[in-house]
């Protein structure tokens, strides 16, 4: 399943839990099982029924080892969710030690990608430019990719944010006019602003710095692309989120979502994100 959105849908609130490397298929079963039983009592009617309706969408990414897993799972969940990878090759086969390639995703019905994660960055020497193949190829296979981006910490604090933001863009997204920016019109491609210092550390952007930058990408879509994707395309907003700062952090106008890492790992805190987002929903009247 990918998240289609019509044009005529708003952008909504994506809530998406990257397990990174945490939970093999038996935990994964663990989770699911639990996530449909809590859901049961703790899950909202309105979130229920904006989830049914594609206005807020579900979710999870599990390791490669656990996705089939939680495939086979996914018609006992009673809302929609979705599984996607964290990771893929650009390629679709070769000799490519410890990838993974779209066609292998397919083959077992995962149809999104997380692409460009800091962490992918950090220690396993992903660039933009490797990025930007993994994310072309991905989508000319038919994928939607959420493709990260953001600062570190001596750029934030140097003031060097919104340059760095318009050089991933432009190293990302090198041509506007076609190649990967018609895909963001389609809602197939989704970003999702990441600052490096706040992945994992506990300091989470507050709710003006996130806003800003997120005001900062769209502003680049608009100059660069089109006005059209760029208040079209959802923008997810990912760095130590919790329950406890997701609130201000998704009430922001131009924050559609988030990705979260740690907190969404407990079944409680990715139900009460999903509530939260089911009754932020009617304040986004953006569209
Ligand atoms: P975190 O991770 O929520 O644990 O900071 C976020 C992410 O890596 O997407």
């Amino acid at each position: 399943m990918i998240f289609s959105l019509p044009h005529s849908l708003p952008r909504g609130i994506i809530i998406a839990g990257n397990w990174k490397m945490n939970f093999g298929p038996k935990e994964t079963e663990t989770f699911l099982v639990a996530l449909e039983k809590r859901s049961q009592t703790t899950l909202s009617t309105e979130t229920r029924e904006a989830l049914k309706r594609g206005h807020l969408r579900a979710c999870l990414l599990p390791p490669l080892i656990s996705l089939e897993k939680a495939i086979s799972l996914q018609k006992q969940i009673s809302f929609p969710v979705q599984f996607a990878a964290q990771n893929a090759h650009w390629e679709r086969e070769g000799a490519f030690t410890g990838e993974i390639s779209g066609s292998m995703l397919q083959e077992i019905g995962v149809h999104s990608v997380l692409i460009g994660h800091s962490e992918r960055r950090q220690f396993f020497g992903e660039t933009n430019t490797t990025a930007r193949l993994r994310t072309e190829s991905l989508l000319q296979q038919g994928f939607q990719v959420i493709l990260c981006l953001g600062e570190n910490q001596v750029e934030r604090e140097t003031g060097k944010t919104e340059e760095v933001l318009t050089r991933q863009l432009l190293e990302l997204i090198p041509d506007p006019r076609k190649g990967i920016a018609s895909f963001l019109i389609t809602r197939k491609l989704i970003l999702a602003y990441e600052p490096i210092w706040a992945i994992g550390t506990g300091l989470t952007a507050s709710p003006e710095q996130a806003e800003d930058a997120h005001l900062k990408i769209r502003n680049f879509l608009s100059q660069h692309v089109s006005q059209e994707a760029s208040q079209l395309t959802p923008i997810l907003y990912g760095g130590s989120v919790t329950p406890e700062k997701s609130r201000t952090l998704l009430s922001c106008s131009n924050v559609d979502g988030a990705l979260i890492g740690g907190a969404s790992l407990k079944v409680e805190n990715f139900i009460s994100f999903l509530n939260l987002g089911g009754e932020l929903l009617k304040t986004k009247t953006h569209l």
